[in-house]
């Protein structure tokens, strides 16, 4: 337990360092909307400019609203901090909400990520609005 505990102090000393405010590095620890949903509506892929890749899991009700959410992620921190953020950003809203829902809302959620990595908050954000265009397309919305 101790070891776990000093594991994660560790961790968020590194991504402290490195740049990550304090709510992003909690994100990224807790990863609370990582996985997958076995009654998704839709499931939608993309790759990112790095090579890495996320997967949306979209669970919507009759009336177009977001009920949950989940990704799995082959990526670096900032990509799992920044789709656990995108997640507490459209849960519980419309899908056209979801839509305008942009990277500089995503950041503003984060506080702050290293610069280079604002292109994985990027991959988060597309990632989200290719699963929602995804389902709108093939329910005819
Ligand atoms: Fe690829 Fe962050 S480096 S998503």
């Amino acid at each position: 337990m101790t070891t776990e505990i000093d594991a994660i102090t560790s961790q968020r000393k590194m991504l402290s360092e490195a740049g990550y405010a304090e709510p992003a590095i909690n994100y990224f620890i807790e990863k609370k909307y990582m996985g997958h949903l076995q009654d998704a509506s839709q499931i939608s892929e993309k790759v990112g400019s790095c090579g890495d890749i996320m997967k949306i899991y979209l669970k919507v009700d009759e009336h177009n609203i977001i009920q949950d959410v989940r990704y799995e992620i082959t990526g670096c921190a900032g990509a799992i901090s920044a789709a656990m953020a995108v997640v507490d950003l459209i849960k519980g809203q419309p899908l056209d909400k979801a839509l305008t829902i942009n990277d500089g809302d995503v950041f503003k959620r984060l506080e702050n990520i290293p610069e280079k990595k604002h292109h994985c908050i990027q991959l988060a954000v597309k990632t989200m609005h290719k699963g929602i265009e995804e389902y709108q397309s093939a329910s005819n919305l």
